[in-house]
């Protein structure tokens, strides 16, 4: 297995710097919920909330997904779910990476049944592959290659979640 640098911490700082800017305007009026997704968005999520300027809430909820361990099935389980009561609130939910998008469209329409105000979402990296279903990203930080992806929170069979900057895996 050999790694590729993808994307440096700068260019990683650009990216959540772009998104945070996106926010920072649409948001200004407004106290959103932000959800981020465990495990993958946890280091997205601490650098991004800590360039907004609106006041927030922050939840975490997590999923399981039955796949291997590099593609996912879309059959997905909550594991814990949000603790913040979301009705009439507007959230934005937090994403490390959307690949099929089956992952996403599970938990948005899990939250859309707590009757938010609005539900955005809000991912880091979107991979470039034919979707069966169409699935609309509003805050996008990068376009990334159908390659599998490391570090800045994302893993492989749990492991390299710590790196500082995003690598490609050959396998
Ligand atoms: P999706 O359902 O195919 O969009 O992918 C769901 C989940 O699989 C994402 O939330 C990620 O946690 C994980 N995932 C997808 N692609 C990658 C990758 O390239 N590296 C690490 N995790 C990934
Ligand atoms: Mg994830």
């Amino acid at each position: 297995m050999k790694k590729k640098v993808l994307l440096g911490k700068r260019e990683i700082k650009k990216g959540v710097k772009k998104l945070a800017y996106e926010l920072n305007n649409d948001y200004s009026d407004k106290s959103p919920v932000l959800v981020g997704i465990l495990k993958g968005a946890f280091i997205f999520m601490a650098d991004l909330v800590r360039e907004l300027s609106f006041p927030m809430r922050i939840d975490f909820i997590s999923v399981s997904s039955y796949g291997d361990r590099t593609r996912s099935s879309g059959v997905v389980k909550i594991t814990r779910d949000i603790s913040v009561n979301i009705e009439g609130e507007d959230v934005i939910l937090v994403e490390d990476v959307v690949d099929t998008g089956l992952t996403l469209s599970f938990i948005y329409d899990f939250l859309k049944r707590k009757n938010p105000n609005s539900l955005k979402v809000c991912a880091l990296l979107e991979k470039k592959v034919e979707r069966t279903k169409r699935f609309k990203i509003d805050y996008r930080g990068f376009w990334v290659p159908n390659k599998y992806v490391v570090g800045y929170g994302l893993d492989f069979g749990e492991k390299l979640r710590n790196l500082d900057k995003i690598n490609t895996m050959e396998f």
